[in-house]
């Protein structure tokens, strides 16, 4: 799946934002033609009106299209592009708050009285005629999680900020409100939702105080056993299987849920106890991969553990909430002269690892953080480094806008133009890598046996399918002297060259393979001898045995 983030896809219109033409101008980058990127489906960022205080995330009408980003229309005619060649659609669902500018909420916050007033979360002062509790928002510098309203006396609940009001999932009138905002883009041919922190939709019904030892912690990714009670409450189970039910009127449809819990079991429980929940979860784990070959293999290992048959295991580098990878994992300019050579052995794991992969625009070109001056900020996090404009081509507004670009387009630095035509590119390795992946059942859904290596070396088999054993809840183990036809992935986190160790495993591995693809100076189609095989610096490979 490919994330794009709309404001920073493609402008069509010179307003310098993103929108939905430019995006269906821009599809045969990732599908339907022979040199297209080749991802299967497409997740936008919302697209909905909103006063974009957060960016799309804080919505005042989930039924229509920002004037930004187009019309109905524009987003009927991307779906039917998108279908046209074979990619799949997402939108992000966004059921923890809407936008202040809300109509629901200017209902909800005009009287007590109003019909609307229980659509959100309103509580009485506290004992001090401070915030009712102690409930903090999730973005660090916004403080506490309520808002006072002066005209009814009451605080709302914000957990972001407070031009997000949290609605009130146990309201009836909300919850069917929501349910149909689904109803009218499934209607409308998505192929399903990334649904935005779906743990945040249970709290605890009396809103109680979260434990005073956990109230300094603004995320719950930071919590490990202990609980909030402004989040991941066991009632939102029973709001996430309505939502799935609601979305399982439509057959073939996927949610792909954002939770943002740290405790593995815990945020596992999202998928519902009999699958009735979300079909895939991110996995936080992996993004916060440390660039250590023991950080990847522990990942490795959780990927290739799913416990039944309605567990997938997702993994992504990137996204428009964390800085991107490229800068996170790049070396100290001194230490090497290929800056890029860490993102093409990220793109070969991200490829080669068991469960669905997340690419988040631009990581196909290694497109780095930018960074925005003070006078430029836009997003009230932090985030706008990893949002800036897709660098289509070299030159003024870098083929994303011939107007001036909201966030600033860099003056250098990787293009797809570019890397088009070189085939040592990191878009031609992605393009390689996808659609290796796509051709190959191994990849997609065969076992995953970790190989005895150097300790800087992280080694790993793809195994042929075990597919309905896999399907059905078999740990993916795969055993010495599984049939012949196994991949050999390889990659080297030492800033030197390394030599494999994979004599160790000897036994289990024969003398040679074959090069399928490698994030190096070595052609595909060559024999690798596997017994003394050093790897460069910084290097990965996928090989057939
Ligand atoms: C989204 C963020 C957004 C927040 C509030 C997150 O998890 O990914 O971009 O700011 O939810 O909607």
């Amino acid at each position: 799946m490919y994330q794009i983030y709309p404001l920073s896809w493609a402008d069509s219109n010179r307003d310098g934002f993103g929108d939905l033409p430019g995006i269906t101008a821009h599809l045969d980058h990732l599908a339907g033609r022979p040199d297209s990127l080749g991802v299967d489906a497409i997740w936008l960022s919302p697209i909905y009106r909103s006063p974009m205080v957060d960016f799309g995330y804080d919505i005042s009408d989930h039924c229509s299209v920002d004037p930004r980003f187009g019309t109905l229309a524009d987003a009927d005619l991307l779906f039917g592009e998108a279908h046209g060649r074979g990619l799949r659609v997402l939108l992000d669902y966004v059921p923890n708050h809407t936008s202040d500018q809300h109509p629901w909420f200017a209902q909800s916050r005009s009287s007590r009285r109003n019909r609307y007033r229980d659509w959100y979360v309103w509580a009485d002062p506290g004992p001090d005629g401070g915030p009712p509790n102690n409930w903090l928002s999730a973005f660090e510098r916004t403080g506490p999680a309520w808002t006072y309203d002066q005209a009814t006396g009451q605080w709302y609940l914000h957990s972001f900020t407070s031009a997000q009001p949290d609605l009130n999932w146990r309201n009836p009138d909300a919850r069917a409100a929501m349910h149909d905002v689904l109803r009218f883009w499934l209607r409308r041919g998505v192929d399903g939702f990334r649904i935005d922190v779906p743990h945040r939709l249970g709290k605890h019904p009396e809103l109680a105080d979260n434990p005073a030892d956990v109230a300094a912690l603004r995320r719950c990714s930071q919590l490990d056993e202990r609980r909030h009670n402004s989040m991941d409450h066991p009632d939102g189970h029973d709001m996430m299987r309505r939502i799935r039910a609601v979305v399982d009127e439509f057959p073939g449809r996927v949610l792909v849920g954002e939770v943002g819990v740290h405790h593995p079991q815990r945020r596992l429980a999202y998928h519902g106890s009999d699958g009735d929940e979300l079909h895939l979860i991110f996995d936080f784990g992996f993004w916060r991969n440390p660039w250590r070959a023991d950080a990847f293999r522990a990942a490795g290992a959780r990927l290739a553990r799913w416990p039944d048959a309605h567990r997938w295991p997702t993994h992504a580098l990137s996204n428009h909430d964390i800085r991107r990878h490229a800068t996170r994992f790049a070396r100290a300019a001194e230490d090497g002269p290929d800056t890029l050579a860490r993102v093409r052995v990220a793109a070969i794991l991200l490829l080669t690892l068991p469960g669905t992969t997340f690419l988040y625009y631009g990581e196909e070109i290694g497109m780095t953080d930018l960074a925005v001056p003070a006078a430029h900020v836009h997003d009230p996090d932090g985030r706008d480094p990893c949002r800036s404009p897709m660098r289509w081509r070299s030159g003024p507004g870098a083929g994303f806008t011939e107007g001036q670009p909201w966030l600033p387009t860099g003056s250098e630095g990787p293009t797809v133009a570019g890397q088009d035509r070189d085939p040592g590119s990191v878009l031609n390795l992605y393009r390689r890598l996808v659609r290796l992946r796509a051709g190959d059942e191994r990849l997609r859904l065969g076992g995953y046996r970790l190989v005895d290596s150097d300790p800087d070396v992280y080694a790993f088999l793809r195994l042929a399918s075990v597919g309905a054993a896999a399907r059905q809840g078999a740990a993916v183990t795969g055993r010495a002297g599984d049939p012949a036809g196994r991949l050999l992935v390889l990659a080297n986190f030492a800033d030197q060259p390394r030599q494999t160790g994979l004599d160790r495993d000897a036994e289990s591995l024969p003398g040679q393979g074959v090069l399928l693809a490698g994030s190096g100076q070595r052609p595909a189609g060559v024999r690798i001898r596997l017994t003394d095989l050093v790897l460069c610096a910084d290097e990965a490979m996928v090989i057939e045995i």
